[in-house]
């Protein structure tokens, strides 16, 4: 066991159980490592599990209209005070994704979907075929680091963001701090993460459909519900309210120590 998985289990407290089966008699099988169930999916049986926690559902559909807004009020240039504002909340999201990748329920753990370049390549024409013995409850290999890129993006989105202007009204509130070649820089860049984002999206929404409508593997509805139907037993994400309370003091530090950097303690 390395240190991560030690530390791992350390903060979690315990490895949550795993869900039994409908039937008494059946064993519950662990996932395999590539986040698998271990078993093949025994015919006619299904059983709801967990898997998004309502704070990552609650994360992913006000990121989406957040993104909605903030793509059409950049473009078009219109509310930019608010554009600024909804900058802020994604950039606030995007941190809180990010601790709760360590800390949060069992499925939303960056260590529980984030798997080698290999085992992802391997994982490719298992997760791309119209049927596949595999089930996975999480995030599959490659749309794990789909997740991650979708992140990075908006993180750099975000925090380039602080650094443009617009040269008319809307300035970042970095820009009165930096030299005009670093503010152009970051302008340039912001219009440019912008593209790749959305390039980004169009792919998500690709082959969130593609596994709804043709794998018939129901993502959306998981993502509004929380939970999957699943022929195996597999590991749930419980939300615990404790560790939500540690990440959202561990945010209100960070945005206090931005606050009183930026306003001299003014506020
Ligand atoms: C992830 C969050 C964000 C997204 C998706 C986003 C998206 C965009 C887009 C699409 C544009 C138009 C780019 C173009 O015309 O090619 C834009 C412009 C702009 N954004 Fe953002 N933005 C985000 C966060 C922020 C933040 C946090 C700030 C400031 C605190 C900010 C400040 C600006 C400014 C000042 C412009 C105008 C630039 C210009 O007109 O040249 N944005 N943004
Ligand atoms: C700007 C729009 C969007 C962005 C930036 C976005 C971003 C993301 C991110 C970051 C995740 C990972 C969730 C996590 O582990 O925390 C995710 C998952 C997911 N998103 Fe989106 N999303 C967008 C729009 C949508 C829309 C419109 C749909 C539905 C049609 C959708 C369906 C899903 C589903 C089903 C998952 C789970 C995929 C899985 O089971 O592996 N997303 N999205």
């Amino acid at each position: 066991m390395n240190c991560y998985t030690l530390l791992n289990k350390l903060v979690n407290g315990q490895i949550q159980g795993f869900i039994t089966m409908t039937q008494q008699s059946a064993q519950p099988a662990p996932e395999n490592s590539s986040g698998t169930s271990a078993q093949p999916p025994a015919q006619g049986q299904q059983q709801k599990v967990k898997v998004w926690d309502i704070s990552i559902r609650l994360f992913h559909w006000s990121l989406a209209a957040l993104i909605g807004f903030l793509w059409w009020s950049g473009t078009e240039g219109v509310q930019m005070e608010n554009h600024v504002q909804a900058g802020y909340a994604v950039l606030a999201l995007i941190s809180y994704r990010i601790i709760w990748g360590f800390l949060g329920s069992y499925h939303a753990r960056f260590i529980n979907f984030v798997r080698s370049p290999f085992t992802t390549l391997k994982s490719v024409p298992d997760v791309i075929a119209v049927r596949s013995d595999s089930h996975y409850v999480g995030h599959n290999p490659v749309g794990g680091w789909m997740v991650v890129l979708l992140i990075l993006t908006l993180l750099s989105q975000g925090l380039t963001g602080l650094g443009t202007t617009d040269d008319i009204y809307t300035d970042g509130p970095l820009v009165a701090y930096l030299d005009s070649d670093m503010v152009e820089l970051l302008s340039s860049l912001h219009h440019q993460i912008a593209d790749l984002l959305i390039a980004l999206v169009i792919l998500h929404l690709a082959a969130v459909l593609y596994h709804d409508a043709i794998k018939r593997e129901r993502l959306i509805q998981a993502m509004v519900t929380g939970s999957k139907n699943t022929p195996t037993p597999a590991e749930a994400s419980s939300f615990s309210a404790k560790r939500f309370l540690i990440v959202v003091a561990i945010l209100s530090l960070i945005g206090w120590w931005l606050l009183s950097s930026f306003t001299g303690g003014g506020y």
